[in-house]
């Protein structure tokens, strides 16, 4: 826990102090749902738009991922990103728009602030991780070259790589010459206002703004290496093509992947789910318990039967199915809860994991 203390017979939990940028949007949203009850953490401040900004959250929010609003949020006053109390936050999930959040983050972090971000200003900074502690938790040491002093941002990637990343490192060992992957991706990956009924009802659309450079650029940098204080990206062909379809939540990516070295399906289902991620030791309250969960039906993953699972309850898992194999080709579906592991689930699992590396400490929980 990090912290306790005994007053007067009775055992205080002091938590970190939570702020939420983006808190009315669909990924705040979810940061505030999976953050109600969460062990560390404790949501005190919530920003939006200037829009929002001095409205009851209650009363301003579209809520739309699940039965309510946590009834102690729902009574918090939205800030204004402008005026963000810096004594009385340590850690900033930022669940901002790209071009906004780039100056909005810099400045937290300069003031002292942890900042565990969604949006893709910093990703691909030299010295800003984007974390994905079950792949490259030693990544977090670029944080030391931030020249913010106690603060820093730590980036997750965006939502489509981040279901692609598992299905790629496990491969990594039969060399990776070239990836094809085609995602089927959901609304809610373009946010509350993203995508209007009128465009995607009974369509698809095959084109996702910057998605495609973005899942090839960010894959190669989390599965690099972090090599003389710099990360050395993998070095491999990966080629994206992206679409939206009308499916609320997961998005399912159809990946092939060209090996140097042949291997068999089942090489391939033990290389899954025997995965196993140099942090399950650590206990963390949104680490799953297995990364990787194979999908054995025949027609699945599928995004309305196999987003949650018994084994995943809370979605943080890649779910993988249908795998086939063809010479030195291996094919097959993965689907990835897209504001959840793609998003604000990523983040918590990130700060946790910064907490549990001892990257929190001197803040002041
Ligand atoms: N959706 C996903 O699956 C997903 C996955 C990975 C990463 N991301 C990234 O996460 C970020 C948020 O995405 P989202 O889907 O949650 O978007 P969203 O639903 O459109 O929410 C945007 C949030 O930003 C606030 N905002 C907008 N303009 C602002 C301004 N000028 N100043 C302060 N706040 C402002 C909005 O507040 P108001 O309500 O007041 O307008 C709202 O809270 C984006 O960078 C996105 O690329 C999204």
């Amino acid at each position: 826990m990090p912290g306790s203390e005994n007053v007067g017979g009775v055992m205080l939990v002091t938590k970190f102090r939570i702020g939420i940028l983006g808190a009315t949007g669909m990924v705040g949203q979810q940061f505030i749902r999976l953050l109600d009850g969460h062990p560390y953490f404790e949501v005190g401040h919530l920003f939006a738009s200037d829009h929002s900004a001095g409205r009851r959250y209650g009363d301003v929010t579209r809520w739309s991922v699940s039965a309510s609003i946590p009834e102690s949020i729902g009574e918090l006053t939205i800030e204004s990103i402008s005026e963000i109390p810096t004594d009385d936050i340590d850690i900033l999930f930022s669940a901002l728009p790209s071009d906004i959040a780039e100056s909005v983050e810099e400045d937290a972090a300069r003031a002292g602030i942890l900042v565990f971000s969604n949006a893709n200003s910093h990703r691909m900074k030299d010295n800003v991780p984007i974390l994905v502690p079950e792949i490259n938790s030693d990544h977090i040491r670029l944080v030391a070259q931030q020249p913010y002093g106690r603060g820093f941002i730590v980036t997750n990637s965006n939502c489509s790589t981040a279901g692609l990343v598992f299905g790629l490192y496990p491969l990594i060992p039969f060399g990776i010459e070239q990836v094809v992957v085609t995602t089927l991706q959901a609304v809610s990956g373009g946010g509350l206002k993203g995508v209007p009924a009128f465009d995607i009802l009974g369509n698809v659309i095959p084109h996702i703004k910057n998605e495609e450079a973005k899942m090839e650029t960010e894959t190669k940098k989390i599965l690099g290496q972090f090599t003389k204080n710099r990360i050395e990206p993998l070095k491999t062909d990966i080629n994206a093509t992206c679409t939206r379809v009308p499916v609320l939540n997961g998005h399912l990516e159809s990946v092939s992947v060209t090996l140097k070295e042949e291997i068999s399906i089942e090489e391939a289902v033990q290389q899954f789910t025997q995965f196993e991620s140099g942090i399950m030791d650590l206990s963390l309250p949104t680490a799953p318990r297995t990364p990787i969960v194979l999908v054995d039906d025949e027609d699945g993953p599928q995004p309305n039967k196999h987003l949650l699972l018994p084994e995943d309850p809370l979605g943080m898992a890649i779910k993988i199915g249908r795998i086939r194999r063809k010479s030195k080709s291996l094919r097959f579906l993965l689907l990835v809860h897209n504001t959840i592991r793609g998003a604000a689930g990523a983040s918590i699992l990130n700060a946790e994991y910064a907490y549990a590396a001892g990257y929190l400490e001197g803040v002041s929980a």
